[in-house]
């Protein structure tokens, strides 16, 4: 254990201003609540967070702790209720739908637990389809950069069904990256994944973050996941609890018993 940067205190998260912040991602105050009257759910209350450019997150927290409602209003993929969400120096929370779907088509990348491949479509269609979907015809080099990006170039034929789960994953990530995204969101990307897989998918992501200066943030539930990042950021009951910076798997898992342990 290091335990160096342990912080459980949220109130040592620096709130910056617009004006000083040179983050890639900024929640300001971000509040979404579900359903109303006594079904109402307070998924997020207040959260307010940032995500240097060019440096890999993980947010970690108890099942239900807000996690993917996070990731998702900071993807543009959910409103928030409250609070303003800025995607480099956009602010999402201002954008009407169309202007939305552009921000989530360009400038943003998501992977998810399922890997969400078209199976009829080989490696290089699925990497292909963003660009097609923006009205553009890809060049045969730019996918063949980003497969080579995540290991995958020899497997560029290959449908999904001939792929195993990790290279299926790196399929996805690829696909989200073709667009040059400012920032790659994942949800639980190794969640499908064995551990040897995942590793190897984590290490990917690494790479990404330290040889392309790519943006990462990562919602996982594994803390040896978590250990590839720079930074852990702690969530419970909608709220941040806590950050790590240069984390353990060891320092991330006494964290979680502390959280999964703590009263509401
Ligand atoms: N679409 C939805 N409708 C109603 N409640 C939701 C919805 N999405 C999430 N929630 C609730 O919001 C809370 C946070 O959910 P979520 O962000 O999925 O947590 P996590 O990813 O950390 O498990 C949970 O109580 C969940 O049940
Ligand atoms: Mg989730």
């Amino acid at each position: 254990m290091n335990g160096k940067g342990t912080n459980s205190a949220a109130e040592a998260i620096p709130e910056t201003g617009p004006e000083v912040s040179e983050a890639t991602v900024r929640l300001a105050a971000v509040t979404r609540t579900y359903g109303s009257g006594d079904g109402k759910v307070t998924a997020l209350a207040g959260v307010t967070l940032e995500f240097t450019g060019g440096t890999f997150t993980a947010i970690m927290g108890p099942s239900g702790s807000g996690k993917s409602t996070l990731l998702q209003c900071a993807a543009g993929l959910d409103r928030p209720d409250e609070g303003r969400v800025f995607v480099a120096g956009v602010d999402l929370t201002d954008l009407g739908e169309t202007r939305l779907t552009l921000m989530r088509r360009d400038r943003i990348g998501f992977v998810f637990q399922s890997f969400n491949l078209m199976p009829s479509l080989t490696a290089e269609q699925n990497v292909g389809l963003p660009l097609h979907l923006a009205g553009r015809r890809p060049k045969k080099s730019e996918i063949t950069e980003v497969l080579q990006d995540v290991g995958l170039a020899d497997r560029a034929r290959h449908r999904p069904s001939q792929m195993s789960g990790g290279q299926q994953q790196r399929v996805a990530i690829a696909r989200a990256l073709v667009t040059r995204p400012a920032v790659l969101f994942a949800d639980e990307p190794t969640g499908a994944l064995d551990s040897s897989t995942s590793r190897d998918v984590l290490t990917m992501l690494r790479s990404l973050v330290d040889q392309r200066g790519q943006t990462i943030v990562m919602v996982t539930h594994d803390p040896i996941a978590a250990s590839y990042a720079d930074r852990v950021v702690f969530l419970a009951d909608g709220r941040l609890v806590g950050q790590m910076d240069r984390p353990t798997a060891e320092a991330v898992a006494a964290q979680m018993t502390h959280l999964e342990s703590a009263p509401c």
